[in-house]
């Protein structure tokens, strides 16, 4: 696809406009398959920038000692700066397989800023993120210097991921929300509850209140299901996804049906099961603008054509249909996670 055939949207009401789909670089470090090496990582971000792809997103956390932040900040050298947006998070300070430690204070807000743009040879981020929600911090006080660092021009824009509503709700009320990070896709739809009818809610008082929370899904590929890894493609050693409920025992066994019929519907539209995954989310909304991640160039590619598929209400439901919830084996995420997901992400009230 010609980067000129991109879609742009805008995320939120704030005035980010981003291509309609971005590009997770969370993998390139290593979290499915091994990291890749430096320059084959540099390689796949421009070549989603040379097909139209402007929005990149990564944390401070991924990778061993920021490793994705430093590799974002290298292949950005290459791009013009100001044509990409720029996404990373902070929040979550120490994760393994058995334990996630989660910080808001002001002071390491500040902390996390600083040490990204540094590694990010940055002069701003376009859009920073609370990574996980600090349940021992109320959201007024981390987001109050979050809106310092936006007054500094430090970062443009501010996201949330895994937030409860009513911790939307309060941050909104400090300063704007522009994003909303959420996983988001065929087998994890829990967030179709509370979570979208929110921002659609608030998208609607555009209108009179220039308000208004973009829906950036995560995981659209089903972590490498919908492409088939774990079905047609064995899992790789050292694969994140070796401990994941959804990908071990009897589960994957059970969610390797998930795989077949989706395989199936692909055949029929002309296409393949990922890009089927992809192009659902895209038509959820506008509002809704997925990063995909790949290591390998074809995907990209598959992935960014993916865009193409324009699908009737009739199909989306349709492919809705083959991937029945009840049927999904498996939480979406390992119990040392669980309780850092958006439904127990609530901090206590602002002391006066
Ligand atoms: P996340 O947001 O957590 O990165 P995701 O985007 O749902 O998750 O899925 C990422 C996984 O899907 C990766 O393991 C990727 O594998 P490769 O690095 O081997 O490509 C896989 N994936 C992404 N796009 C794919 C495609 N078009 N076909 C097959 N696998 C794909």
């Amino acid at each position: 696809m010609a980067a000129t055939d991109m879609p742009r949207v805008k995320l939120g009401s704030q005035g980010l406009e981003v291509s309609k789909l971005g590009y997770g670089c969370m993998g390139l470090t290593g979290m499915y398959n091994n990291p890749v090496p430096e320059e084959e990582g540099i390689a796949i971000i421009k070549e989603a920038f040379s097909k139209g792809v402007t929005f990149f997103d990564t944390s401070d956390i991924y990778g061993a000692n920021h490793a994705n932040e430093y590799l974002v900040g290298k292949a950005l050298k290459h791009l013009p700066r100001e044509k990409v947006q720029l996404a990373t998070k902070f929040g979550i300070c120490k994760i393994d397989l058995t334990e996630v430690v989660v910080k808001g204070t002001p002071e390491y807000v500040r902390s996390c800023c600083e040490a990204s743009l540094k590694r990010l040879q940055v002069e701003y981020i376009d859009l920073y993120y609370i990574h996980r929600i600090d349940t021992t911090v109320p959201i007024e006080e981390t987001m109050r210097e979050l809106k310092k660092l936006v007054e500094e021009g430090k970062i443009k824009y501010i996201g949330l991921s895994e937030a409860h509503p009513d911790t939307i709700r309060r941050a909104h009320a400090v300063h704007p929300i522009t994003a909303l990070q959420q996983e988001y896709s065929l087998w994890t739809r829990d967030i179709e509850d509370d979570i979208i009818p929110l921002c659609r809610f608030i998208l609607i008082l555009i209108v009179f209140q220039e308000l208004g929370i973009g829906v950036v899904p995560y995981s659209p590929v089903g972590r490498g299901l919908f492409g088939g890894k774990a079905v047609v493609e064995s899992l790789p050693t050292n694969s994140f996804l070796e401990k994941h409920p959804r990908f071990t025992g009897d589960n994957i066994e059970k969610n390797k049906s998930i795989y077949f019929r989706l395989e199936e519907l692909a055949k029929k539209h002309g296409c393949l099961p990922a890009q089927l995954a992809i192009a659902w989310v895209l038509n959820q909304g506008d509002e809704f603008v997925p990063i995909p991640g790949t290591t390998k160039t074809k995907n990209l590619h598959d992935n960014i054509d993916s865009v193409k598929l324009k699908l009737t209400k009739e199909e989306v439901k349709e492919i809705c249909d083959v991937v029945p919830i009840s049927e999904v084996a498996g939480q979406r995420i390992g119990e040392a996670f669980y309780k850092t997901t958006y439904r127990y992400a609530i901090t206590p009230p602002l002391k006066q």
